[in-house]
């Protein structure tokens, strides 16, 4: 008798125990899962949770070209050495020299060649110069034609910075296209090294929402930009300290920039501004709409009417029409991407297709 009670007493506290030990770690569990879901949604830079699966690196962000160093320059004559430096300062302060305020010659809308090609066309997926004398000249359907060198510089003259070239023949334009092939230094011909250009972004399912993308671009674009796109000129009224998005000091529709596709990959790894590939901050979708949005809204056009001779070579988010293709101009601008991408993939495959053995 007084064992059995002692066994029951023994029993019932141990079952106490065990209750206050699974509150307990249910109530540990629980604050826990708080705080690292509660800081992974707040804080997207939040040191990330321990992780046991090891993640293999993308090897998109790693072992990229970083372009050629300063030392590099020594092989050239102090001349040569010269022309290349102003060409750096071209692309990087453009509006001082060609600005409405320029001391060169008024040709362009007071942007620099540098608010979208960063650190003067040097930056790792931050639309970098990297792969221009490799490739150039080349086939580009924009044109129909095959472009060297002047004539894709002269393009952003005239789209980005909604302007005019400087003549081919001026230091102006010998000085840049100096540094562009400086940049190019160690690329072979015909490649491209891995982080050139702008990064190819994954498309979405679903269209690109300006609506969402004006909520983005009120959080984490407007401090900087403004809230009409404006910009912000710096103190001497001739450059701009934060360049403008949209509205007539912008660039024109028949920009690079104004395709989605092209936006969207450059802000993800290049804005809010001090941001790379290394710590974006947007995610996909975000990027994604803030380049609908801020392509929605009012801009300088220019006529395109030469743009694209073969229609067929549009890509899929080119703007305006006409297309080979069955879809709208607003499915083209915003998406869905997907059904256009898989039409002209079935397309061209129908029309390559060669007749197969068994036929014969
Ligand atoms: C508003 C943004 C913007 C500005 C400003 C700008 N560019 Fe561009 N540039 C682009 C985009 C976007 C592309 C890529 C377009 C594409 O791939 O369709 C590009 C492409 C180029 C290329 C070809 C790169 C390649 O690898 O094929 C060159 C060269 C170039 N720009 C030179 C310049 C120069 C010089 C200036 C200044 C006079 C300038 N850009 C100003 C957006 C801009
Ligand atoms: C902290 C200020 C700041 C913030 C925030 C910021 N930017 Fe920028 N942005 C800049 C600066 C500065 C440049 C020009 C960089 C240079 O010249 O080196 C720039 C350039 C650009 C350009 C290319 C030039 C142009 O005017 O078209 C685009 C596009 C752009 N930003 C989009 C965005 C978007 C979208 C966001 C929000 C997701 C954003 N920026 C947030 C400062 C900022």
């Amino acid at each position: 008798m007084e064992f059995n009670n002692l066994v029951e007493t023994l029993l019932r506290s141990l079952k106490i125990l065990l209750v206050l030990l699974l509150t307990s770690a249910s109530l540990m569990f629980f604050l826990g899962y708080i705080l690292i879901v509660g800081n992974s949604n707040s804080n997207d830079n939040a040191p990330i949770v321990e992780q046991n699966n090891y993640v293999k690196p993308d090897s998109n962000f790693v072992g990229l070209w970083p372009g050629p160093a300063d030392w590099q320059k020594s092989k050239f004559n102090p001349e040569q050495q010269k022309l290349i430096n102003y060409g750096k300062a071209l692309i990087a302060h453009t509006a001082d020299y060609l600005g409405p305020k320029g001391s060169v010659k008024p040709i362009s809308n007071g942007m620099n060649c540098q608010n979208c090609h960063l650190q003067a066309g040097a930056q790792p997926w931050g639309n970098n110069y990297f792969a221009v004398q490799s490739t150039y000249p080349k086939f580009r359907e924009r044109s129909g034609t095959t472009e060297n060198q002047i004539k894709r510089v002269s393009d952003c003259f005239e789209r980005s910075l909604n302007g005019k070239a400087p003549d081919s023949t001026s230091r102006e334009m010998k000085a840049i296209l100096a540094y562009i092939e400086w940049l190019g230094t160690g690329v072979p011909k015909n490649k491209a090294p891995k982080g050139s250009g702008i990064y190819k972004l994954k498309g979405l399912k679903r269209a690109t929402d300006p609506v969402l993308g004006k909520v983005v671009y009120e959080q984490k674009c407007q401090s900087c930009h403004q809230a009409k796109g404006e910009g912000v000129l710096a103190a001497d009224g001739k450059s701009y300290t934060f360049p403008p998005l949209w509205g007539p000091n912008s660039y024109n529709i028949g920009a690079g920039l104004y395709r989605i596709s092209n936006f969207a990959g450059y802000v993800k790894y290049n804005m809010p501004f001090g941001v790379t590939y290394k710590n974006a901050q947007l995610t996909d979708e975000e990027a994604w709409d803030v380049a609908a949005y801020v392509n929605s809204m009012p801009r300088p056009t220019k006529d395109l009417s030469k743009d694209w001779p073969n229609i067929d070579g549009k890509p899929f988010d080119h703007p305006f029409g006409p297309y080979s293709d069955p879809f709208t101009e607003t499915q083209h601008k915003y998406g869905p991407y997907k059904p256009i991408k898989d039409w002209k993939e079935k397309h061209k495959a129908n029309k390559f297709k060669k007749p197969s053995l068994a036929s014969l």
